[in-house]
């Protein structure tokens, strides 16, 4: 795909994927390459602009990531961004030291409006500021352009060159003006068209999974999530009938989503492909049987999808291709593309290849970041609630109950977070009505799980002796942090009333507020 491409560098900020994915939204294509990436590869990728971001080193220091002089000599457009626009001014010989004062959080910006960057921008702008280095004299040829009361170059350029520096974070939303600086940057200076839509994604991969799939047969392990399903949908508008979806039903699975997943891949879905259902309930709650520890719950949950799998796979026999759901940040943080490496520790397929008979992996959707997968599967006809479905890990429901998994504590916890997800996404679509945007308190993740408490309660005129449901809700960007998120306590008590009622077999139901860390987000 001849795309034209802005290249980020990074240099081990926390906001890498963010600067990617702002300058996507721009309808620019965008990737990310480590600050230790040969300029020569650099070139021959042949960007239209680079953009170096932040990162939590000092430049002047002996042993911090730098790049060579060459890179602002290229003729290619080069904006800074924190560390970036240091170490540029640093390189071209200005001068960074620790601050007098350090800047952190919201700060007023006041910016020079016959800058390119800061075209149509207010005169006085929200920007955020992280930093404790700062630019105290910009390197020759440069011009400031921004300051605040306490950094005298908030931002400097030197034109004529097309060099820019930005020492605050234009990627983070609370740089309320932000993503017009990068539009700026990425369509007026560097003179990108703005030609990266999810249609005309949607439209080449297609066609380049036909090319490089001929008459060839791919199998698929679809698991009902967002990047499998955009991918089976992917899949099936190139290949049709070459296409074979195993989806494995564990028994661990939400309420109705086996049937779900079914009716829209099925025989009776829209797409003509082999689809094969496996309803492996029984093996997996016999595997589980007596199994309390929640490691060895994974790891049985892990290891017999991969049983499940491979049996199907050998009914198949040799396939040529084995399709894969990998999406950018999986490529990003496995430390193939930026700096920060971090190795997935619960990747749901991850041991698959070895077990399956085929010559060549795809991975069609592997320059996607999530927003872009949740388009492209909205562009390909997946229904919303297979596109806009929570995150939900690959052992599922087996990780939401503590302790032993029987067929019966399946049951509870699907039934309870039925009730649950279906008053929050209620309470949640009213809102929007009458608000016209999401309540602050919508959360990134709901659901509920089963404690394995029982205690004493009286229903009727009855004791009982029953379990307590907790129900959980997380804001959260990244999921590495989030804390609860606070659903009004109307919902709450219609949830409780609801599940208590309804639910046979519970009498309790609590309300989780730990945040994470300490906790974690799922239960084990
Ligand atoms: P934790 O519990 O680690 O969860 O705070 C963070 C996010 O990851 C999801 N999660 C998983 N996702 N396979 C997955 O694909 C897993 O084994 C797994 N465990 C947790 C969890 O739902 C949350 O969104």
């Amino acid at each position: 795909m001849d795309q034209e491409k802005v290249i980020v560098i990074d240099f081990g900020g926390q906001y890498n994927q963010l600067v990617a994915r702002r300058v996507r939204e721009c309808n620019v294509y965008c990737e990310i390459y480590s600050y230790r990436t040969d300029i020569e590869q650099i070139k021959a990728m042949n960007p239209k602009g680079i953009i170096l971001t932040g990162g939590p080193n000092s430049c002047y220091e002996q042993d911090s990531p730098t790049y060579t002089e060459e890179l602002f000599a290229l003729g290619i457009p080069v904006l800074g961004l924190c560390y970036g626009a240091q170490l540029m001014n640093h390189v071209l010989g200005g001068k960074v030291e620790k601050a007098p004062v350090r800047e952190y959080g919201k700060t007023e910006v006041m910016v020079d409006q016959t800058s390119p960057l800061f075209e149509n921008v207010e005169a006085t702008t929200i920007c955020w500021m992280s930093h404790f280095d700062y630019i105290s004299q910009p390197a020759p040829g440069f011009r400031i352009t921004a300051h605040t009361a306490d950094c005298p170059v908030a931002a400097d350029e030197d034109p004529e060159r097309k060099l820019y520096a930005i020492q605050f974070h234009p990627e983070v939303l609370h740089t309320v003006e932000g993503s017009k600086m990068l539009y700026n940057f990425v369509r007026n200076v560097c003179g990108c068209a703005g030609t990266w839509r999810m249609d005309s994604f949607v439209e080449n991969a297609i066609k380049e999974v036909r090319e490089k799939v001929g008459d060839g047969k791919v199998l698929l392990a679809l698991s009902g999530g967002v990047d499998s399903s955009v991918l089976a949908a992917l899949l099936a508008k190139a290949i049709g009938k070459q296409l074979t979806c195993v989806f494995v039903d564990h028994g661990l699975l939400r309420k109705n989503e086996g049937d779900e997943v079914e009716g829209v891949f099925g025989p009776k879905g829209s797409f003509d492909i082999n689809f094969v259902r496996v309803n492996a309930q029984e093996r997996y709650y016999a595997k589980l049987a007596g199994v309390t520890e929640p490691e060895r719950k994974r790891k049985i949950i892990g290891e017999e999808f991969i049983r499940v799998f491979e049996e199907e796979a050998k009914k198949i026999g040799t396939v040529d291709f084995l399709a894969q759901g990998t999406i950018y940040p999986d490529v990003v943080e496995s430390g193939l593309g930026g700096e920060s490496a971090v190795i997935k520790s619960h990747h749901n397929v991850g041991g698959l290849p070895d077990y399956v008979d085929f010559k060549e992996i795809i991975e069609p959707l592997r320059n996607l970041f999530k927003d872009e997968v949740r388009k492209a599967g909205l562009e390909l006809g997946l229904p919303d609630y297979l596109v806009y479905r929570q995150p939900f890990p690959g052992p599922g429901l087996g990780i939401r109950i503590i302790g032993e998994v029987t067929a019966d504590k399946v049951r509870i916890v699907q039934d309870a977070d039925w009730i649950y997800r279906s008053e929050v996404d209620k309470a949640a679509k009213e809102y929007r009505e009458a608000h016209g945007e999401d309540p602050a308190w919508m959360p990134n993740q709901y659901f509920a799980a089963l404690t394995n408490m029982r205690s004493v309660g009286v229903m009727g005129d009855e004791r009982t002796y029953d379990y307590a449901v907790a129900v959980r809700a997380v804001r959260t960007v990244d999921f590495m942090t989030a804390e609860a998120a606070e659903i009004p306590f109307e919902v709450l008590q219609t949830v409780m009333s609801r599940i208590i009622n309804e639910v046979r077999g519970v009498n309790r139901v609590f309300y989780d507020l730990t945040s994470k860390p300490p906790g974690t987000i799922e239960f084990e």
